[in-house]
């Protein structure tokens, strides 16, 4: 497996929540668009969405046994709380990119920091739906050099 794009808590309802925020585009819109661009670059792309922390964590152990490449995530609320995330990352030792729809830096204090964000290759935040897109195409750029 090439690609693992990993979805966060309450993200599974985009489309309807806080459309202010996170505009409208349902995560299934979002994952079909990721899966098309890195097929169409001839990557395997897997998707995974969860609201458990846990079985974030399980799912980054199982990518490398799978030999996955990178990962793309969009941690949710996770990103502000989660040692157990950080920890996994640093022990799967998978590169990834971390995503975030709206600005972090725009909301609440709470949302400034992120517990992944020094680990990450880099940050995409505030460029709603479209940095999924612009993470993939940083991917397919990356994996196509290795
Ligand atoms: C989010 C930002 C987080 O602060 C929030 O908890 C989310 C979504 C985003 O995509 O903008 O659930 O990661």
């Amino acid at each position: 497996m090439d690609v693992l794009v990993i979805n966060g808590p309450n993200l599974n309802t985009l489309g309807t929540r806080e459309p202010e925020v996170y505009g409208t585009t349902t995560l299934a819109d979002i994952e079909a668009g990721v899966v098309a661009q890195g097929s169409a670059a001839g990557l395997t792309v897997i998707t995974f969405q969860s609201n458990h922390e846990g079985e974030i964590v399980d799912r980054l152990h199982a990518a490398r046994d799978e030999g996955t490449r990178f990962v793309i995530i969009n941690p949710g609320a996770f990103t502000h709380t989660s040692v157990a995330i950080r920890d996994a990352f640093a022990a799967v030792a998978i590169p990834f990119c971390e995503v975030h729809i709206s600005n972090v830096h725009a909301r609440e204090e709470f949302r400034k920091h992120s517990y992944l964000s020094d680990l990450a290759v880099g940050v995409l935040t505030g460029f709603g739906a479209r940095g999924y897109a612009m993470a993939m195409d940083y991917v397919i750029d990356r994996l196509s050099k290795e």
